[in-house]
């Protein structure tokens, strides 16, 4: 098998664990800077397939993480101007930027049915999450 099936698989797996072990996580994917251009695509995930697969810099919660280079936690998104709505059951998100040397390289990305859910503690988690995905890409 090739290298890219074997990353692909792993960060599914990070997906699954995560989705599983978290009450509250109810959509857990990855976006990843899509090439030379000012997109992210949609990597690995776990939960309703969603139609924004491709996301400009600047649009929603994770086009402005892929810009700010800060981890985005929302309470409430139906406070949010900037959100794209991928399912009418959630009620929070999170996305915590993921560095390689440096460099904003994607996201996690998480949302929530249930309101107002993410802590400091989860930030801290998912950026540790992060740190160790960014050594297998
Ligand atoms: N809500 C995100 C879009 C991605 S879906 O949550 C899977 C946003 O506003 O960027």
């Amino acid at each position: 098998s090739s290298n890219k099936t074997t990353r692909e698989d792993k960060l599914l797996k990070i997906c699954e664990l995560l989705e599983e072990h978290v009450d509250y996580y109810n959509w857990v994917g990855f976006y990843f800077k899509n090439g030379d251009k000012n997109e992210l695509k949609l990597g690995p995930y776990v939960g309703e397939p969603t139609d924004h697969t491709i996301i400009p810099f600047g649009k929603g919660i994770c086009g402005q993480v892929a810009v700010s280079n800060k981890n985005f936690v929302v309470p409430n998104v139906a406070a949010q101007d900037n959100y794209i709505a991928c399912s009418i059951t959630v009620k929070a998100e999170i996305v915590i930027p993921i560095f390689k040397n440096g460099e904003n390289i994607g996201q996690i990305d998480i949302d929530s049915n249930t309101p107002d859910p993410f802590t400091k503690a989860d930030e801290e988690f998912l950026e540790f999450v992060c740190e160790k995905v960014s050594t297998i890409l």
